[in-house]
């Protein structure tokens, strides 16, 4: 074979001491812009995500300049934005930008709670945790929740049953309650969630034909968001979507039948986003599903349908990943999740781990397996900075919605999926996700 000639040798070297941070690959931050902003994110890698998004097309400007990692993973567009909406979580960290952008999150010195190390890293990550009416009840509960998280997802409260049991009748107590007491412990909410085929009340369920389907849709979420306006920016527009022939992700990866889907088809979707940015306009919307975590046929069809969205100018900013592991979802590494949120962050959009717990009942994640996946999947989210939020779902094992849900092999027994004990006491998992937070 013959050797390289010099000049090849010589940009070889440019390149592994920094092309891809002025030479406009593209890739991460060059995709800026949601729409086709492949080529004018590379062309324009300099200046960021806002061009990028600002000039692909109308659809991509909307998600251009509504998106917090949508600007803030390129360039320029990423400083600005790392600014102004700091407290989310999703600032700076571009690439392709300059050569001072941050490529990765850095990590706090030191922090004793998940929450301080969430506020401390730069950029910031917002760590949240499922909480539910009934665990507000516990002192204990309450104080666990709020010393260590600064992020509130309502467990059901929020869900369509709950918020509107009869049509046009709302019911807003419970998750008042919920919303107020994030905010009195200055904790950020993400509505969970618009629509969604489970947790529906038997009248909507009933539906049919697409009139009557996309009017409720519509009602639902004007009245949903505009109650909680001013008080909630984050918001889980459609949940669940999509359906393989197990839970685990594997199998014939289709569009699920619901109400929605039966009504409507797939644009059910693109109507649920674009109502909600109607509803508002600086609102992050989120597209959520379980077992797409790792790279598998679910994850790869969820791909195609975000990135068609993207494409659309569907004002769609980011994707939550579940991350229930262990049965009956998925098990999942931290090198698999890292190259899967990367392909989704490159279509300019956050990406966030949105329910995680891991699951030991029926003994398929062992003690030490269980200790791994927890630090590496959330190592793998946090060196992101288009990671914009890790969440649990739950504070405690005793409380754990896996300990009776049927699919979960618990039978009543503790799922000891999340990172405090019974008595609120943190468990050996706390530990290794604080290590990640610290970049340990
Ligand atoms: C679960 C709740 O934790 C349970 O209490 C309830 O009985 C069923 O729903 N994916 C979701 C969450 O998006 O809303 C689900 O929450 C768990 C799976």
């Amino acid at each position: 074979m013959r050797s390289a000639p010099l000049t090849l040798l010589l940009s070889a070297f440019l390149c592994a001491i920094g092309c891809s941070d002025g030479g406009g690959d593209g890739g991460e931050g060059g995709t800026g812009g949601a729409g086709a902003a492949g080529s004018t994110g590379s062309a324009t890698s300099g200046t960021g995500g806002a061009t990028g998004g600002a000039t692909s097309g109308t659809s991509g400007a909307t998600t251009g300049s509504t998106g917090g990692v949508t600007t803030s993973a390129s360039g320029t567009g990423g400083a600005t934005s790392s600014t102004s909406t700091g407290m989310d979580g999703t600032g700076g960290g571009g690439t392709g930008g300059g050569p001072s952008t941050p490529r990765t999150r850095t990590p706090a010195a030191s922090a004793s709670s998940l929450r301080e190390a969430g506020e401390k890293a730069n950029p910031p990550i917002l760590i949240g945790a499922a909480i539910s009416g009934g665990g507000l009840n516990d002192n204990r509960y309450k104080s666990v929740a709020a010393a260590e998280h600064n992020y509130v997802t309502a467990e059901n409260e929020m869900k369509w049953d709950a918020l509107e049991p009869n049509p046009g009748q709302f019911s807003w107590g419970a998750a008042d309650n919920i919303v107020n007491w994030a905010r009195q412990n200055n904790m950020k909410v993400k509505g969970h969630t618009l629509v969604w085929h489970n947790q529906l009340p038997g009248w909507a369920n009933s539906l049919s034909g697409a009139a009557a389907v996309e009017q409720a849709i519509r009602r639902h979420i004007e009245n949903v968001m505009g109650h909680f306006k001013d008080r909630i920016n984050h918001w889980d527009v459609v949940n669940e979507a999509v359906i393989t022939n197990s839970d685990t992700g594997v199998g014939n990866p289709r569009m699920r039948p619901s109400v929605f889907f039966n009504a409507l088809g797939e644009r059910y979707l693109d109507l649920a986003f674009q109502i909600a940015r109607e509803q508002d306009p600086t609102a992050k919307l989120y597209y959520n599903d379980y077992s797409i975590d790792a790279l598998n046929e679910k994850a790869d069809f969820v791909y195609e349908m975000v990135k068609g969205m993207v494409e659309r100018g569907v004002p769609i900013d980011g994707v939550g990943f579940q991350m229930h592991i262990g049965p009956p979802n998925n098990e999942a590494g931290g090198a698999d999740v890292a190259a899967n949120l990367r392909r989704f962050a490159d279509l300019g959009l956050e990406v966030l781990i949105s329910e995680m717990d891991i699951n030991r009942c029926g003994g398929v994640v062992t003690a030490e397996e269980q200790l791994t996946y927890y630090h590496d999947i959330v190592a793998a989210c946090f060196s992101m900075p288009e990671c914009t939020a890790i969440t649990f779902w739950g504070i405690n094992d005793g409380r754990s919605w896996l300990n009776s849900w049927s699919g979960a092999l618990c039978n009543g027994q503790s799922s000891q999926s999340l990172l405090f004990d019974d008595q609120y006491q943190k468990k050996a998992t706390y530990n290794r996700v604080l290590d990640a937070l610290l970049g340990r």
